[in-house]
């Protein structure tokens, strides 16, 4: 983990609601693993945004770049940084989704802009599976050409079935996932914590592997002031897990979801 006083290097409108923020980050950039995330400072901007965390969409030797909606008074204020302003980031946050497993074959699940989270992964697997991504309508599904030009096979949903099989993302899921052999599936997720879930107890139920980037509100990010605990399960009962530190990445028998 690492602070560094970045520059903006592109923001702009991505698709709908959804903007890109480049950063210049020659420090951080190098060190970031498929499913960590930063915490972004805008010191310009006051306290009212004064470090959120964001998920991590590209990252490299010379840079990262964050996806993000610009909904609620947080995310206004962002979309005010403009090209060349300073942004001080600490990152690579949290503990990132763990190697692959070269037998398996991965599969991708997303709802929403999660999916952004898991283009690094996407890009670094060497195998390429299938991609199950669901949002609200098309302007909600980003990224369908960039991971299909990676090698994966993109199978959009939409509630309104304006892209894709109208539904959850789970009505895609599930009947594919009922002619596999799911224990030789790997399943890697990012999204609301309702579609995790479902996957979860799918995993559980028909016994396959499932790694889910727990959505959770945050505030150090550095595992600091417990606001984003969850209960993990142990041996012999649970213990509190901080998704910013020990997570955001759990395997779904990990997690005691509360009811
Ligand atoms: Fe503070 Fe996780 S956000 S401990």
């Amino acid at each position: 983990m690492k602070q560094e006083l970045t520059q903006v290097i592109e923001h702009d409108n991505f698709q709908g609601e959804y903007r890109i923020l480049r950063l210049a980050a020659p420090v951080v950039g190098p060190l970031v693993q498929p499913g960590q995330f930063l915490h972004l400072e805008v010191p310009q901007l006051g306290e009212r945004i004064l470090r959120r965390p964001f998920s991590i969409y590209q990252a490299d030797a010379s840079g990262v770049a964050v996806l993000y909606k610009a909904v609620g008074r947080g995310t206004e204020a962002m979309a005010k940084i403009k090209t060349g302003d300073e942004v001080n980031i600490i990152g690579p946050l949290g503990n990132g989704y763990p190697p692959a497993d070269a037998s398996k074959t991965p599969v991708l699940v997303a709802g929403g802009y999660g999916n952004a989270a898991l283009y690094i992964l996407a890009q670094r697997l060497e195998k390429k599976g299938i991609a199950f991504f669901g949002g609200r309508s098309a302007l909600d599904i980003l990224l369908v050409k960039e991971f299909e030009a990676l090698g994966w096979d993109v199978r959009p949903t939409t509630d309104d079935g304006s892209l894709g099989i109208q539904g959850l993302v789970t009505d895609a899921f599930d009947p594919w996932a009922a002619e596999q052999d799911v224990q030789s599936l790997e399943v890697f997720c990012c999204g609301p914590n309702p579609m995790l879930k479902a996957i979860g107890e799918r995993a559980i139920e028909r016994d396959f592997t499932a790694w889910l980037s727990l959505d959770k509100n945050m505030a150090c990010g550095v595992g600091a002031c417990l606001t984003c605990v969850i209960k993990r399960k142990t041996e012999d009962g649970w213990e509190w897990a901080r998704c910013c530190k020990d997570g955001p990445i759990f395997e779904s028998r990990e997690i005691l979801w509360e009811e």
